[in-house]
């Protein structure tokens, strides 16, 4: 099981991060290529092209096409992940990044969404793989009783 990562810039690294982190913690592999829509078009050919992933993740923040164009290279999943970016808040990457016209679909995350793109992927790889299942099940009701923890001592502090 591989994700590969695309990113259109290193400064795209820090919101990026999450989600290796994300996809470690579940024991997928992960290969990263820092590669450019626009500024290294062949780089993103060859990557696309002779990855072995599974499934892509594509961030860009501005003018966001590296998902799209990745989309286009490849038939299988690819997400996309919008970068905060100025002067727009990614604004601008979000609408890039989602409003792919038809015939070519993205998964778009949340501006920023590295994390859901990563558990997004996992949920993917889950369809075939039971141990994945399983740990994305663990994952939920340790999420739920950190909430509960929260509520807890919220309501504690309340009082
Ligand atoms: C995009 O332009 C990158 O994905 C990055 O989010 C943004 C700015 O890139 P740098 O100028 O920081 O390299 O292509």
């Amino acid at each position: 099981m591989k994700v590969a990562i695309i990113m259109g810039s290193d400064s795209d690294w820090g919101v990026m991060k999450a989600a290796v982190d994300t996809l470690k913690k579940f024991g997928v592999n992960v290969e990263v290529t820092v590669a450019s829509a626009h500024r290294t078009p062949q780089k993103v050919y060859d990557s696309v092209k002779n990855s072995d992933a599974q499934i892509f993740i594509a961030a860009a923040g501005m003018a966001a096409h590296l998902a799209g164009v990745t989309a286009s290279l490849t038939t299988k999943p690819v997400i996309g992940v919008p970068i905060n970016s100025e002067p727009f808040k990614g604004l601008d990457s979000l609408l890039s990044t989602v409003q792919m016209p038809s015939g070519v679909p993205v998964a778009t995350m949340a501006v920023n969404g590295a994390k859901n793109a990563a558990l997004f992927a996992v949920e993917i790889l889950a369809l075939q793989n039971d141990t994945l299942a399983e740990k994305l099940i663990t994952f939920r009701e340790s999420m739920a009783a950190e909430i509960d923890v929260k509520d807890s001592k919220l309501k504690e502090a309340l009082l």
